[in-house]
């Protein structure tokens, strides 16, 4: 029988690319073929991109990265200062990193589960399932509600997700994080915006119709996406080399992609996206975002083609191989933090 105990035994553990040196393996990839090859290209660019001193670099993040175990590694590339602002869906950032800041954790599942069958148990066992995950259902209601006592307790009036999700690195600097790293804090503390252009759409979306709900006719916070989008676009505009490493497709794809043409209707003529690498499954048949290849980008005036490579992997195979190569190749030493959240302070926009 499925039991809460049986099913939350085993935690997701992150994995930690200061302790594997792959710069050997990727190397030795650059002479084979197919993805190998495509990967140990993108690895190239994402260390071009580092050792760029005038390139800003903007992490890219959809999908499920951490709940797969991919937390620290993101957390690392912020504390090694290889990234500069963040753009991500809420569940990899507030459902999954803020969660697990809290002290909660992610659950190995047994393969049996995969099937499927047994999800009308887990239900009943308030366990939710990502494929071969489990997560504790009243711990993620925790984290909804802990979203809505942030939200009671800023001034009433419109904020980009950027701000909120600085509120949430504030929070946690008070009361202390209870996981090994986050990638909300470690941004919090070196000032690296993250920008979720989505935010309502996942736990931080119940926190915030909680305290819609609870205000009625008096003035609430409110997330206003099109700031963030002018948040992100002033960043380009003051730092106009970009790079973009992307993870998975989605609204962060397009998100940080679309600021070169906000600039230019801004009246900046910016370059392109000099940078990009991409780390997808899905595959271009279907003409849709997530699969729209770099070169495709071009023509819409967002991405260079010089440097650009898309890598046909799931995320928790190449992403340690792409930032482990950038780390352990030392491209972040002596990289300028470019602390950009202060550029933001503290009223969002120039
Ligand atoms: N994923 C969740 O568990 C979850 C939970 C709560 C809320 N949400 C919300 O759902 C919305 C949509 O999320 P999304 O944009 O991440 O959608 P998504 O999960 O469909 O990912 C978008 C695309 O990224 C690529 N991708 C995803 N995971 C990948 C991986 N591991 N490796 C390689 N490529 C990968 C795929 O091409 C996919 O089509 C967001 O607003 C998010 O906050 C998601």
């Amino acid at each position: 029988m499925l039991t809460r105990e049986g099913l939350l035994k085993t935690p997701i553990r992150h994995i930690d690319f200061t302790q594997h040196n792959v710069v050997p393996l990727v190397d030795a990839m650059r002479d084979m073929a197919f993805s190998a090859r495509d990967l140990a290209r993108a690895a190239d660019i994402a260390e071009r991109m580092t050792r760029d001193p005038e390139c800003g670099i903007i992490l890219c993040l959809a999908g499920s990265l951490i709940s797969a175990g991919l937390k620290k590694v993101f957390a690392d590339a912020v504390r090694f200062n290889m990234v500069d602002a963040i753009v991500s869906t809420g569940a990899n950032i507030v459902d999954q990193d803020f969660f697990e800041a809290l002290g909660f954790r992610h659950y190995v599942g047994e393969e049996k589960l995969r099937s499927g069958m047994f999800d009308a148990e887990l239900r009943e066992l308030h366990i939710d399932r990502i494929y071969d995950t489990l997560i504790d259902e009243d711990q993620l209601r925790i984290c909804d509600d802990t979203v809505r006592q942030i939200a009671d307790s800023l001034e009433p009036r419109p904020y980009s997700s950027r701000e909120f999700i600085r509120a949430m690195g504030e929070y946690l600097q008070t009361h202390g994080v209870k996981s090994d790293c986050s990638i909300v804090y470690e941004a919090y503390k070196n000032d690296v915006p993250i920008f979720v252009p989505a935010f309502s759409d996942c736990s931080a979306g119940f926190g915030l119709v909680a305290h819609q709900h609870a205000r009625g006719d008096a003035p609430k916070v409110t997330i206003d996406s099109a700031k963030d989008f002018y948040e992100l676009t002033q960043l380009k505009i003051q730092n106009p080399v970009t790079g973009l490493f992307m993870v998975g497709g989605g609204v962060p794809k397009n998100f940080a992609q679309d600021i070169v043409v906000a600039a230019d209707i801004l009246g900046h003529e910016v370059p392109m996206h000099k940078y990009a690498v991409q780390v997808t499954v899905a595959d271009v048949r279907d003409g849709a975002l997530s699969s729209s290849t770099l070169k495709e980008a071009s023509s819409w005036g967002k991405v260079d083609l010089a440097y650009e490579q898309m890598v046909y992997s799931e995320a928790t195979l190449a992403v340690p191989l792409l930032l482990g190569y950038v780390y352990h190749k030392g491209a972040w030493k002596g990289r300028a933090a470019r602390r950009w959240n202060r550029k933001l302070e503290p009223v969002g926009v120039a």
